[in-house]
């Protein structure tokens, strides 16, 4: 558990705040982020690197609520996007554009004129389609796109199938042998500067070795592009380290900083860095309320007011995450199937967890909720979306109000025709 939760008196608090009078406030089911645990992240990895050139871009995706951004932002943290609108956001939250990175599979051209139009810092490219069509599109701006190739190192990393991106059959980038060709090209386009390499492996990993086994691919294609004359200066390693879920990592940050250094030293490549999941993981829960016990004599249900529709990592990946109640805990555990209200068997958050027994009522906390927590949630059965508080110390506030159900159906059109 981050150390920003704890309990005092057996109830459980984030930083000086009760989530229990987070949940009176707000109501449930909220998402609880704690700004000191997330500066306390961010601040760990500037120091793990202090003295290597690293610009560490938080991966947007994690949760691109404009306050955790802005919190970043105010850290000098870069900001990694994927789409237009992870640039908006970037720039609202007062992110300079000269520290975004956007990045993504498939930038359309609105998208490309956009980050142009802001002069960004760097695009990071997937394949030479995009390439030349980025190309086209800034030409036509008359300007020049930074671009790093996102190469494809074939290495199986990540915790799950489902985010494991750097292995030959997965979509993303284009084989590394490739790279001394494609920014040969991409040297002899106008509307292009080639600044640098990129890779990104997966995301939650635990061990140190496939990042390693990656990025000494990556160096060996920066030095032969940089000898086939081609002037790059940046390698851009990605994110993806794991997080204590279940289990911690078997590596620290120091450690993975340690490694990078080794690696990298002499060669002058100025490094960016796109955590996003380290940073905001394990600083937030899900604070959700029991709204039955439900008993059948073989199981013990514990039917909360949050379900895969609020957080989808259980039902969608599998994924482990603590749950601990709010108030004392009973000292009895019992195996206890822990599901949402929502109308199919995959909305779980944990099966035959063991539990001290809640009831009706009480306030239940998902914890590790930060990262691809929010940002996934939908509208699926048509509840209230969940709200959002962010927790500073003493203080707090809502961040994201609940989204009533009217909200939802407010941009929905009954066609005239149907009568
Ligand atoms: N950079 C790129 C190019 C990425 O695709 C990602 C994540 C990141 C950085 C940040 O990775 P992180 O440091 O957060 O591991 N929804 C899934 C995770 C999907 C990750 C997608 N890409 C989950 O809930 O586990």
């Amino acid at each position: 558990m981050s150390p920003v939760f704890g309990r005092r008196s057996g109830q459980l608090f984030v930083e000086e705040v009760p989530l229990a009078a987070i949940a009176e406030m707000a109501g449930t089911p909220v998402y609880v982020n704690s700004a000191g645990g997330m500066r306390a992240q961010a601040r760990a990895l500037i120091d793990a690197f202090a003295g290597q050139d690293v610009q560490v871009c938080y991966a947007v995706k994690a949760n691109h609520h404009l306050a955790i951004l802005k919190l970043f932002a105010s850290l000098g943290l870069g900001m990694d996007t994927v789409s237009g609108g992870e640039i908006a956001r970037a720039l609202k939250a007062g992110c300079p554009p000269e520290r975004i990175v956007f990045a993504g599979v498939a930038k359309d051209d609105d998208e490309m004129r956009q980050g142009l139009r802001h002069d960004i810092w760097q695009f990071n490219v997937e394949s030479i389609e995009e390439l030349r069509r980025l190309d086209q599109v800034a030409q036509t701006l008359g300007t020049r796109a930074r671009v790093a190739l996102r190469v494809n190192p074939n290495v199986a990393a990540g915790g799950h199938d489902k985010i494991s991106t750097g292995r030959k059959g997965d979509k993303f980038g284009v084989p590394v042998e490739n790279a001394v060709s494609i920014l040969g090209e991409a040297a002899r386009m106008p509307g292009i500067e080639p600044v640098g390499l990129h890779c990104h492996i997966g995301s939650q990993i635990t061990e140190l070795a496939p990042f390693e086994a990656a990025y000494l691919r990556v160096i060996e294609a920066w030095k032969a592009v940089r000898q086939s004359g081609v002037p790059i200066t940046r390698i851009d390693f990605g994110g993806g380290f794991g997080v204590h879920y279940r289990e911690a990592p078997n590596f620290t940050i120091a450690d993975y900083a340690a490694m990078v250094k080794r690696i990298t030293t002499g060669l002058g490549a100025k490094l960016v860095l796109e955590p996003g999941r380290f940073l905001v993981a394990e600083q937030a829960v899900l604070l959700t309320r029991v709204i039955y016990l439900k008993e059948t004599g073989e199981h013990r249900f514990l039917v909360l007011d949050a379900g895969m529709n609020t957080l989808i990592r259980p039902a969608m990946y599998g994924a482990w995450h603590d749950i601990e109640p709010v108030g004392i805990p009973g000292a009895e555990l019992a195996p206890t199937e822990v599901v949402g209200p929502i109308c199919e068997s995959s909305d779980f958050f944990a099966r035959g967890r063991m539990l001290p027994r809640m009831v009706e009522g009480d306030l239940v906390a998902i914890m590790q909720a930060g990262a691809y927590g929010r940002v996934m949630a939908s509208d699926y059965n048509s509840r209230p979306g969940p709200a959002e508080v962010m927790v500073d110390g003493d203080q707090f506030d809502v961040i994201t109000r609940r989204r009533p159900v009217e909200k939802q159906y407010e941009d929905e059109v009954i066609p005239p025709w149907l009568g």
